[in-house]
């Protein structure tokens, strides 16, 4: 199965007075036009979609991705705002209706994928509270053998000294590890935030971290080599490789 993954797009409204509202909504058009190439299986977007969680971002969004041919499957990230996502994306059934968190399950692949909401209203760091563990633990326990890939905004662990304590509380982003590390099927998580190309293993299986879509807004990328062009990844995922990810520039072509 292959799996696109969006992340950071930090889309501003068309009036913006920014600069990079332009540019930001050209990143994402270029990455839409390169996965539909690419035709994956399902398109994951990591959350910190639009830059203010307003309306007038999220219509700009629904604009840039509509051209996408691949289901897309969107968990929110600190920026965004949950109430506004679900108007702009209230055709997208599997979003929850109400209730505080927007996570779910996909069941229509190979392999399961589970949105885990990591974001709590005015709250920039990641939050795991004690309802979401035991609504994961409860997700993992019902198919313990079928290969899943978990995705998230806020990466659960420390990334050098760049990104330290990114949870609310410590005991949370152990309680996250602790869950993972009882449920062997889990191929991966996949996560956003820090802006930065992440791969390293984690609670006994595999995590990445992206690149924000944004060109303006990302680390970690020889600006030289990328020469501006937005990243995303690609992710393959079956029982030989397990989890084997790319970072793939849009327009590189072949
Ligand atoms: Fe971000």
């Amino acid at each position: 199965m292959l799996i696109a993954q969006i992340s950071d797009t930090h889309i501003l409204a068309p009036a913006s007075d920014q600069p990079a509202a332009k540019l930001r909504a050209d990143c994402l058009r270029r990455c839409v036009a390169d996965i539909n190439h690419q035709q994956p299986d399902a398109v994951i977007f990591t959350g910190d979609t639009v830059q203010h969680g307003q309306p007038g971002e999220y219509a700009r969004l629904r604009e840039l991705l509509a051209p996408l041919e691949a289901p897309l499957y969107l968990v929110p990230g600190n920026r965004d705002d949950k109430n506004e996502m679900r108007a702009a994306f209230s055709d997208h059934a599997h979003l929850p209706r109400s209730g505080d968190f927007l996570q779910y399950v996909i069941e229509e692949h190979a392999v399961r994928l589970v949105a885990i909401d990591s974001t709590s209203r005015g709250e920039r760091k990641g939050v795991f509270c004690p309802a979401r563990q035991t609504w994961l633990e409860k997700v993992l326990s019902d198919r313990p053998d079928q290969p899943t890939l978990l995705f998230i905004h806020h990466p659960p662990f420390d990334i050098d000294d760049h990104y330290v304590g990114g949870y609310r509380r410590p005991e949370e982003a152990v309680a996250l590890a602790d869950v993972v590390s009882r449920h062997p099927q889990v191929a991966g998580l996949t996560c956003g935030h820090v802006h930065w190309l992440i791969e390293r293993e984690w609670a006994g299986t595999q995590a990445r971290v992206m690149p924000s879509v944004a060109v303006d807004l990302r680390k970690g990328i020889d600006e030289t080599e990328a020469r501006g062009r937005p990243v995303y990844l690609l992710h393959r995922l079956s029982q030989a490789t397990r989890l084997a990810s790319l970072a793939r520039r849009a327009d590189a072509g072949g």
